[in-house]
Order: C-alpha cells, then structure tokens, then sequence
C-alpha cells in the first residue's frame, strides 16, 4: 500500500489502478451534459491557499518560457508566469516590476524622462521598454510632470537626434490629464472626446501619479478575466530556489511586488528545502509560498508540513527533462498528481508539472487532484517566450530553441549573467548536473492563441464531464475518478490518438 491513511499525514490511499499511469493511459466517459454553452463554463481555480486564477494555467520558470513578456500575457489571460531565476537578482525583479506596472488599467509608476533628455534617449528607451508614450517630468526622479512625448512626436529622420526631449512633447499646460481616483469609465470618456490614447494622471501638485492608456484599458474590457491583485495590477510569480542567494533574491522580488514565490528545485523533498522553508519563513512569514518539486505522496504531505502554500508535482515529465534517463529517478505524471492529492487532498493546491503534450492532459490532471497546470514546451516557441526566432535559410523553417533548466546550454548561459562578483552564485549554476536538453520548437506565433484554444477545450471538456465550472466537476470527481476514467488498450490509444 502506498499511503496508507494516518502515515506520515496522509488522507487516503492511493487506488492502485493509477501506479504507473500518465496521461494517455485514460480517456474521461462523457456524462450527461447540463450546459446551454460551454463559454458559460467557469474554470476558476486556486493556484494556492489564497491565490486564485480564472484560468488553470502557469508558464514555467525556465529561461526559454517565461520573461516578463509571457508573465504579462499569462495574467492578462487569467492565468500566471513564474520568471526564471537564471539571471541577477536585479534584473529578475525588474522584470517582475514590469509586471505589475503594466497591470488592468493605471499604470502606478508610469516611465519618466527628465527635461532636457535627447530624442536618441527617448527612442532608447521606448524600446527598451517597450512602451509607445513618455512622460517628460521637469527633473530627474522629480515626479512633476512637465509633458508627454507620444511616438508619433518623435521626428522622423535622423537630423534631431540630440534636440532635447522639450521641442517635442506636448507641453503640460495643454495636456489632458485625470485626477488619480478617475474611474475607467470617465477616462475611457475623457480618452475618446479629445481623441488621446493616454491619460497621465496628476495631483493638485502636479506630481505624477499613474497613467491611462486606452491600449490598457481596452484590454481590461476585453479580458474581464485577467489575474489581478487587489489594486487591480496583473499578478506575477518569481522563482527562487532553495540555496545560495534565495533569500535575498525573494526580498527583492516581494519588494518589487511579486505576488508569489516559487522555491523551485529539482529534488523538493530533501532536508536542505526544510531548511530553506525554514529560513524563508522567519523573514517571510506572510508571503505566498509554493514548493516543489515531489512525485510522491510522501513528498507531497512533506511540503504540506512544512507550510507550503502550494505544492508542485512533478519530478521527469517534462519535454526538456533527462532526469529519469540519467537518474531511473521519477513518477508517472498521473500517478505523481493523484499519489499527491491522496496526501494532501483540497488542504494545498497541488500545480501538475510537465510532460503536458495535448490539451486533453490539463483536464486528466485537473480531475486526479491538480488545481492548476505548469505549462513549459506548449508555451514556448511563442511570440512571448524569451529569445529569437531562428530562420532555417534552406527551408525557410521558423524556429525557437526551448531547453531545460539543466541542460548544458543553459547552465553555461546563466553563468555570463553573473558577473565576477559573484563566484559563489557561478559555482553553484555549475553544480548542477546536466538532467536537461535543448530542442528546437517550431515557431508558434502568439502564446494569446494558444490559451485561448486551452481555455475552450478545458470548458468543452467540463461541458462533457456534466457540469457547469471546473470546480464542480473537480469536487465531484475527485474522490473517486476511477469511476469516470476509462483505462486505454493499445488499440484504444492508436484509435484515439494516431492522427
Ligand atoms: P514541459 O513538458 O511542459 O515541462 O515542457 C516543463 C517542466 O520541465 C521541468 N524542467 C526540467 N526537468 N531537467 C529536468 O529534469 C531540466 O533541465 C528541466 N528544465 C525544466 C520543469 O519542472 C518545468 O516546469
């Protein structure tokens, strides 16, 4: 017996039908349908005990998945992006600074130049932070505003280059600007009578205290959905391990307002992520933790002790994984999620970590015990996925590279983002051995297109399970999907998935 109840704080044991069982191994028996349209159906769920996501779904904290770019577009489609930790502290929480300044519908921290900038600076800058308007304030770091440099001010032609910023910009005396507590409706209103697309948003003092922009605010209508804090900014996660400068590294990235932080290693039930959590918690007590990753329930019910907000489950799935290759260490997905929630139950969200290949697999998680879903290779190759777009010139094939974590390219390419300073944090990149490989991932367009596919397959699939939200059907499932899920032959599974 696997985990038997009152051991080691398990709940129930695990059905055995699911020992090394992953996800093509079943497929779901449809049941009475109740729906008038499937795009009624709610997929609400909770990513941890207190954090909850309108879309079941997070990108991986890996360096050819989630940057800010993906982060950004996870939150804006309801779900969440973990960004990696393979670079300096600092440029990981500016990127989850990011985040959160590109949140609902008021930019909080809009970005500023000084009087007196070039037109050089202010093209530099718009690309760099991809960003189509500037505030010009009257000093550096001043906070009073003193115009709006919008793209289409900026000169064509290369002769202005060193012209100060001044001779452009609309001037504050005729900008139209917002009180700080407008309502989306009244600078929606305010946006479309002077035919602006920004809204700088200034006090009494002239002091700058957010913007508007109507790119923002139309797509906070567009996605009612999107994953917002209580200030309305789009939610963002951090990675940041178990070792070395984790601690550091999540002040910096709470302080840059990281809603939640995953201590994310390869092996997560070990002694050294007690001491981590540990460590963590002393100085962190309120913070929203997830831990990972384990397979087992052993593992899981660990992690549970420990305080762990969430727990990630998975240990070898995934498309860039080696590890049960070099190791014969892992767990079938399916068993690992259902072995987890046998542990722990609905008491911690469990996140169902790689080896995810079809739409149909979130759903088969969904309903064995996980509460969300990490996605790695099914996001990459995107538009919002870090790193270029690579051209065969032959074929004229379009690619990106996707890798895991510890394959030997990453590894080398994290140790150029430390700088000699840190010795200590490149020895530790090198210290982990290679469970990792690089692919090359056709080139996918939009990462927006895919979620909204995954979005309409998990509603068609809560539509065919006979119910009305992801919840319900979870709640009804769960406790014994056995009844519900058919165990395939080898024929069954080239008939349903040779294509
Ligand atoms: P998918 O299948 O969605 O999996 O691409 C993403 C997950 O893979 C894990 N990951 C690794 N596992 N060696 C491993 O054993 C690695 O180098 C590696 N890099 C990523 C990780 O859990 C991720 O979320």
């Amino acid at each position: 017996m696997l985990a038997a109840k009152g051991e080691a704080g398990m709940i129930r044991t695990l059905e055995p039908e699911f020992i090394g069982k992953t996800y093509d191994d079943f497929l779901f028996r449809p049941q009475l349908g109740t729906l008038s349209t499937r795009r009624k159906a709610s997929l609400r769920t909770r990513l941890t005990t207190r954090l909850g996501l309108d879309l079941p779904v997070v990108s991986a904290n890996m360096d050819s998945v989630t940057g800010a770019r993906m982060a950004m577009a996870m939150a804006h489609e309801g779900g969440l992006g973990f960004i990696h930790r393979a670079m300096t502290i600092a440029a990981q929480a500016e990127r989850v600074a990011m985040v959160k300044r590109t949140q609902g519908h008021v930019v909080e921290q809009p970005w500023c130049l000084p009087r007196g900038s070039t037109i050089r600076d202010a093209r530099e800058f718009t690309r760099k932070q991809h960003i189509s308007g500037i505030l010009i304030e009257e000093a550096h770091g001043s906070g009073i505003l003193a115009g709006l440099l919008s793209r289409r001010d900026l000169p064509w032609g290369e002769g202005s280059e060193d012209r100060p910023v001044d001779e452009f910009m609309t001037p504050v005396e005729r900008l139209v600007t917002g009180a700080p507590g407008i309502t989306i409706d009244e600078a929606e209103r305010r946006m479309f009578a002077h035919r602006i697309e920004k809204l700088p948003l200034v006090g009494a003092d002239r002091r700058i205290r957010g913007l508007i922009t109507r790119k923002d605010v139309t797509l906070s209508r567009q996605r009612p959905y999107s994953s917002k804090d209580s200030k309305g900014r789009l939610l963002a996660g951090g990675a940041i391990g178990a070792r070395g400068d984790f601690l550091e590294r999540a002040a910096e990235l709470l302080r840059a307002g990281a809603d939640v932080l995953l201590m994310d290693v390869a092996h997560g039930h070990t002694h050294i992520m007690r001491g981590a959590v540990e460590a963590f918690r002393a100085r962190f007590s309120e913070a929203e933790l997830i831990c990972g990753n384990v397979a087992t329930a052993e593992g899981a019910a660990y992690l549970r002790d420990l305080g762990a907000d969430g727990i990630k489950v998975g240990i070898g799935p995934g498309r860039g994984c080696r590890t049960r290759l070099e190791t014969a260490a892992g767990v079938p997905q399916l068993q690992a999620i259902r072995e987890a929630w046998c542990a722990v139950g609905d008491s911690v969200p469990i996140i169902a970590d790689g080896g995810v290949k079809d739409d149909k697999d979130l759903f088969l998680a969904l309903l064995c015990g996980a509460s969300s879903v990490m996605l790695g290779s099914m996001l990459s190759g995107t538009d919002e996925a870090p790193g270029h777009v690579i051209e065969d010139p032959r074929t004229g094939e379009k690619h990106k590279i996707y890798r895991g974590m510890t394959s030997p390219q990453a590894v080398l390419e994290a140790l150029y983002d430390y700088d000699d300073e840190r010795p200590e944090a490149a020895e530790a990149a090198l210290d982990v051995p290679a469970e990792g490989q690089e692919v090359q991932i056709p080139y996918k367009g939009s990462v927006l297109d895919i979620l909204h596919r995954i979005r309409g397959h998990l509603r068609s699939a809560v539509s065919y399970a006979g119910g009305e939200s992801l919840d319900e059907v979870r709640a009804k499932i769960l406790a014994d999907p056995l009844q519900y899920l058919i165990p395939l032959s080898a024929a069954a599974r080239t008939e349903s998935y040779d294509r």
